[in-house]
């Protein structure tokens, strides 16, 4: 399976998005992220423009709800003909159960986000993490231990893929069925400054590791000075086709 690039449009204006998207397919990217942010500006317009245009899009509104507000949004979404949409795995398995009927008969992949990176060992333990699942047999660091077993939920459900950092590219076991998604932010080439992100790796550190797609954001929309957008997205599917992509 190729690895797919995917241009994340944050922290833009509906009419800066547009422009990204243009200068992105002027050098082969036909894949975007639609955040929280942008979808709650646009809202479903912006996702049907994309579509009609032949982008594949990447609904990243991490659905977490009671299961039939989940089917049923899913059932919505799918209708916009979307291709990835994510949920929150610590929904519980029927929410996910939901979001998969929602979309059955579609071609909307639901994709699990597991712990996000953004949770500490506090966070989780208010998750009630540390006292269900501390297996002292096993001590690993709490986020892993959530990550691997929201992993395996997600997979015993039947999701089509999961959201993962670098740090958990190279750590899951692979017991994934074909076709299984690993869509990884936390992509920064070398030319391209770390920002918030903790757990990064070089497009093709993330090819190598098994990344199905990568989400890219800032180090293409503000890429360092003296370097277009347009440079940045050459430069980093150059680093992936000497990854074997
Ligand atoms: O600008 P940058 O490349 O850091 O953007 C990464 C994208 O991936 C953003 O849209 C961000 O919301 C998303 N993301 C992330 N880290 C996670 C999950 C999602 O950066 N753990």
């Amino acid at each position: 399976m190729k690895t797919e690039l995917i241009v994340a449009l944050d922290n833009m204006t509906e009419i800066t998005a547009r422009s990204f998207v243009e200068k992105s397919a002027s050098c082969g990217v036909n894949w975007f992220k639609i955040g929280l942010e942008l979808y709650s500006a646009t809202g479903p317009a912006f996702v049907k423009e994309l579509k009609q245009k032949g982008y594949n899009v990447f609904l990243d509104l991490k659905l977490h709800d009671i299961p039939n507000t989940v089917e049923k949004a899913s059932r919505v979404i799918a209708g916009l003909g979307v291709d990835l949409l994510t949920i929150h795995c610590t929904g519980g398995v029927d929410m996910m159960k939901g979001a998969l009927v929602g979309a059955q008969g579609s071609s909307t992949s639901i994709i699990g986000v597991t712990a996000l990176t953004s949770l500490g060992d506090h966070d989780l333990g208010l998750l009630g993490e540390v006292f269900a699942f501390n297996d002292q047999s096993k001590p690993r660091p709490a986020r892993k231990r959530t990550v691997a077993r929201l992993y395996q939920a997600a997979l015993e459900v039947g999701l089509r893929g999961i959201v993962c950092s670098p740090d958990d590219l190279a750590t899951l076991p692979r017991i994934n069925p074909s076709g299984f998604c690993f869509v990884t932010p936390g992509i920064r080439p070398t030319f391209a400054d770390r920002n918030d992100q903790q757990s990064v790796a070089t497009p093709a550190a993330a090819v190598k590791a098994g990344a199905t797609h990568l989400v890219v954001g800032r180090p293409i929309t503000a890429p360092p000075s003296g370097m277009s957008s347009e440079d940045a997205i050459k430069k980093i599917l150059e680093e992936m086709a000497t990854a074997g992509n």
